[in-house]
């Protein structure tokens, strides 16, 4: 039996080379060796305001980069979160264990309820409980996520444990982190010190994946690094060349020695430059592959029905057990 893995990306602002370095390429390397299931957070986007229309397309558009990034919706199961409804009712339930001030402890709590201090709504702060929920439904092994994440796992680790403590063991896999070796975290590009993050109100921090190349040329060029000469791996000294040199690495497969080596009495102007040439390089087919797909929502649509019929025969097997368990009537 193959392990299952399971991870998600929220639909808000647009998918960014961080959330592709840290997060799908790695899935995608993954999808050969396990049985992995990746959905569109939409239900979790709701926790900051969102246009109805725009949500919308922005769905499509996220589901349609999944697949475009090379997600293969015969090997994996691929479907938006609010399709399957089991995940809300899990949530619920795992709202009612778990206690208010794990949740008080949550940083990504901290810092979005002070970027959004005018909406700081419940779903904000519940939100690792519906993400535990995601992850608990499907009896998955293994979950891809960037450091930012790693707290939110642990906390559906800890939600396992209250269950198990006052219902009994045999309903719920306990699920352990996986994090890609390399990349795990890319950084803003106007200020190294915090990640790249998809909806940051300025774009220049960050290049999305369906930026086109002027534009990612242009973000790349203006990136901010130190007033220095000499091109070297230096994260603590030189954040943002270094966030670049990461960058680099990846996307050319090639160690950011070797990088450093052909750079020698270089400029960092021509690393830019040649940077800015690789990204949209990589970038190019996935944006044809991007535009044929929006042409055709029904083939969308379709692949999402399917994806979403295929994740529920999982979910409420898990979630009959559940309410099995806590002693709910049988529907
Ligand atoms: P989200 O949408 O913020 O990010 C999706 C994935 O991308 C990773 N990531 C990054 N990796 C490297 N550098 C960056 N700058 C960067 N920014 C984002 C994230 O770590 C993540 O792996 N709450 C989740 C979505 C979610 C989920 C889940 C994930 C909902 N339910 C269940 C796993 C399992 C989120 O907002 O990710």
């Amino acid at each position: 039996m193959k392990k299952i893995i399971l991870s998600g990306s929220t639909a808000t602002g647009d998918l960014t080379i961080g959330n592709y370095i840290g997060a799908i390429n790695n899935w995608k390397s993954l999808q050969e060796e396990f049985d992995c299931l990746y959905f569109v957070a939409d239900l979790h986007a709701l926790t900051v305001k969102q246009d109805p229309e725009q949500l919308r397309k922005r769905c499509l558009s996220f589901f349609a980069q999944y697949l475009a990034l090379g997600l293969d919706p015969d090997k994996n199961t691929l479907f938006l979160q609010s399709h399957v409804p089991e995940h809300t009712e899990l949530s619920w339930v795992l709202t009612c264990l778990t206690p208010m001030g794990n949740l008080n402890r949550m940083t990504q709590f901290k810092d979005k309820s002070q970027q959004h201090s005018k909406n700081i709504n419940a779903g904000l702060f519940t939100y690792p409980v519906l993400m535990a929920a995601d992850i608990l439904l499907y009896q998955a092994d293994l979950i891809p996520v960037g450091e930012d994440q790693k707290q939110h796992l642990e906390l559906c680790r800890d939600i396992v444990v209250y269950f198990e403590n006052h219902y009994g063991e045999g309903v719920f896999k306990m699920p352990e982190p996986y994090i890609g070796e390399q990349g795990a975290r890319i950084m803003s590009l106007q200020d190294a010190s915090k990640k790249m993050s998809k909806s940051d109100e300025n774009e220049k921090n960050f290049v999305s994946i369906i930026d086109p190349p002027k534009k990612i040329q242009k973000k790349i060029k203006s990136a901010v690094t130190d007033s220095g000469e000499v091109i070297s791996y230096d994260p603590e000294n030189k954040a943002g060349l270094s966030n670049l040199l990461t960058i680099y690495s990846v996307l050319s497969k090639r160690t950011v020695n070797q990088i450093v080596n052909d750079y020698e009495g270089k400029m960092y102007g021509h690393l830019k430059v040649d940077l800015a040439e690789l990204v949209c390089e990589t970038l190019k087919p996935v944006q044809e592959k991007y535009e044929d797909l929006m042409k055709n929502e029904d083939h969308l649509q379709a692949l999402m029905k399917k994806g979403a019929n295929k994740a529920r025969e999982r979910a409420s097997a898990t979630l009959k057990n559940v309410y099995d368990r806590i002693g709910l009537l049988p529907r």
